[in-house]
């Protein structure tokens, strides 16, 4: 949520910070600001909506300055309107901000006593506010900063830019994430490395209630209790090309098209190189775990709900799954034999790293499973798996769930060797059948051109149904997330043996109900389900392979898809779930890759 970026540079900064805010619009993009220091002379500019609108407001008022920074936000407090936009100002201090202040009610009322005004509704306002009445308290910039800091609750990643100072910049992580880039003779500050992608590969990831004062020399960092802290430069690998859309119209399409590559690599470092065995860490053992427990949101919760039966099936493992928002609040019941896995594309999403740490005490293993390798999950877990997808721009997850999916299975596969379930040939008979995954990807997305015809007739509805059995139960709610976030169709994904509990009245002949439905062992009882529809008029579309086809009977709608081993099919048939919201959402016209009031990485609650 809200992208940050700061630079202190040697060159003009204006134009470089756009450029950083377009890798960070993911994050947010209701309206997007920078403010700099030319001569001594703090400015900014601000402008509604997309970064476009920022950058055409640059045109007609340029922003000179090597010092500088800026925002792209996602809306929490106040609409998104210019006033709202950061950096906000107060006196000599421009502050931008990812987060939330939760305290800023009782911190604005305090100030307002003391005659300090704001003009805008944003919880961000009044760090600047308040950072203003420090420095007119006669504290300098820095010291002003840390005053502020120490009054404020909740979650935030801040920088702060001070008028008179060409030379320094303020950053402070709690809860949200910031790293620190190193440049010669620039220095940098910004949500994450692939903001920073193009200017530096030296990158520090600040460490929760850091703080660091940067010039062009150097980042001074102190720990949450004042204490200098060193903190590790790291050099990270992201070039350019993994951050365009390679000739493809949206990233979303390209990320699609990329699962074949990244699911092959993926399966060849998470195995030995005769890809005949298991090479997950050492650390992930799951001789002595008697329940596992699957943690996280959105997209990464269908992988989850995939997985358990996966765990359960290849392992004997108990295993549950939850969503990560209510899972921080309740009262886990966890000890040493258990494990928990936190499932998180960006690695940052709020409620799921705040999960991680409601139980990471008490538990006898967390593992995170994460894209981003430097994430906070990743570095606060346990053991680390990367999924391996490589940068997914698109705020609609594709190759990052196909590649938790992988990743999922592969530690299932372990589970069940560790546990006695499989032996050694059994696991290398499985991966056998993983190494066909990449052909089979392939296959499914040459029936693009059939799912693009299908979307046509999804385009034009209101509302769709998406059914499944077993692990395309999961599946199902992952293709109507897809749809629902892409088109802003109404679309529900549930058991196929649920309809007849209620859904089964929303049928007419007018309302899409995607069946998906492989012929795997349940295949003839979704087409059970199916028929009912089928009774009532509905608008089947009955995705499956050949045979299963021929079987189900005469349907309205249907594709078809490659035969494919039981345990391949989620991944094989997310890529018609993937496609059919892509091409509805083009047909639609609708934003594909920053769908409205969405952002890519949620890092507020
Ligand atoms: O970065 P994360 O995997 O933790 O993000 C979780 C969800 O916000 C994310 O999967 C979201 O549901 C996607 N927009 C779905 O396409």
């Amino acid at each position: 949520m809200c992208g940050i970026v700061g630079i202190l540079g040697r060159h003009q900064v204006a134009p470089i910070i756009l450029d950083a805010l377009r890798r960070l619009e993911y994050r947010g993009y209701d309206s997007a600001g920078i403010a700099t220091v030319n001569e001594g002379r703090l400015d900014r500019r601000r402008a509604l909506g997309k970064l476009v609108n920022l950058s055409d407001h640059l045109v007609h008022e340029p922003l000179p300055g090597k010092a500088g920074i800026g925002h792209t936000r996602w809306a929490t407090h106040g609409a998104p309107t210019v006033v709202n936009a950061h950096p906000h100002r107060a006196g000599r201090v421009a502050v931008v901000h990812n987060g939330i202040i939760e305290n800023f009610r009782a911190l604005r009322a305090e100030l307002a006593a003391a005659g300090l005004a704001h003009e805008s509704d944003t919880d961000t306002e009044t760090v600047a506010v308040l950072t203003r009445h420090h420095l007119d308290q006669g504290l300098g910039p820095a010291e002003a900063a840390f005053a502020t800091l120490a009054r404020l609750e909740g979650a935030f990643a801040l920088a702060f830019l001070f008028d008179g100072e060409d030379d320094l910049m303020v950053g402070a992580r709690q809860g949200s994430p910031l790293a620190v880039g190193h440049g010669t003779g620039e220095m940098y500050l910004g949500s994450d490395a692939l903001a920073l992608a193009p200017l530096t590969d030296r990158i520090t990831y600040l460490e929760e209630g850091d703080r660091v004062v940067i010039t062009r020399d150097g980042a001074l960092i102190t720990d949450a209790q004042g204490r200098r802290a060193n903190r590790p430069v790291t050099t990270v690998r992201l070039d350019q090309a993994t951050v365009d859309k390679a000739g493809h119209r949206h990233f979303m399409a390209k990320e699609i098209a990329e699962q074949p590559a990244v699911l092959g690599a993926a399966l060849g470092f998470h195995c030995s190189p005769d890809k005949t065995a298991l090479a997950l860490p050492e650390d992930l053992d799951f001789t002595n775990t008697d329940r596992l427990t699957l943690v996280a949101c959105g997209t990464g919760h269908y992988a989850a709900q995939v997985a358990k039966y996966w765990f359960e099936s290849l392992a004997g493992l108990p295993c549950e799954t939850d969503i990560a928002s209510e899972y921080r609040y309740r009262h886990p019941v966890v000890g040493a034999a258990n494990m928990a896995v936190f499932i998180s594309q960006s690695g940052e999403t709020a409620d799921t790293l705040a999960a991680l740490r409601h139980v990471r005490a008490r538990i006898g293993c967390s593992v995170g499973v994460v894209n981003v390798p430097s994430s906070s999950i990743a570095r606060e877990s346990d053991v680390a798996l990367p999924v391996l997808a490589g940068p997914e721009i698109s705020v609609a997850s594709t190759k990052a769930f196909t590649a938790q999916l992988l990743v999922l299975l592969l530690m299932a596969l372990k589970a069940g060797q560790d546990r006695g379930h499989l032996d050694g040939a059994q696991v290398a008979a499985h991966l056998r059948a993983l190494q066909t995954l990449p052909g089979l990807m392939r296959a499914a997305l040459d029936r693009e051109p059939a799912i693009a015809d299908l979307a046509q007739g999804l385009a034009g509805v209101n509302h769709a149904l998406f059914l499944g059995r077993g692990p395309m139960f999961p599946l199902a709610a992952e293709a109507a997330l897809k749809l629902k976030e892409l088109s802003y169709i109404h679309a529900e994904g549930y058991a196929s043996g649920e309809l007849k509990h209620g859904p089964i009245a929303l049928i007419d002949e007018t309302m899409p109900v995607v069946v998906l439905a492989p012929r795997d062992g349940l295949f003839a009882k979704t087409v059970s389900n199916m028929q009912e529809v089928l009774a009532r008029q509905g608008r089947v579309v009955l995705i499956s392979d050949r045979a299963g086809l021929a079987e189900a009977g005469p349907v309205p709608d249907s594709l078809v898809m490659p035969e494919v081993p039981d345990l391949l099919a989620p991944f094989v048939y997310a890529v018609p779930a993937q496609l059919l919201a892509y091409h509805a959402a083009l047909a639609r016209g609708t934003d594909v890759d920053q769908p409205r009031n969405l952002a890519k990485s949620v890092t507020v609650e």
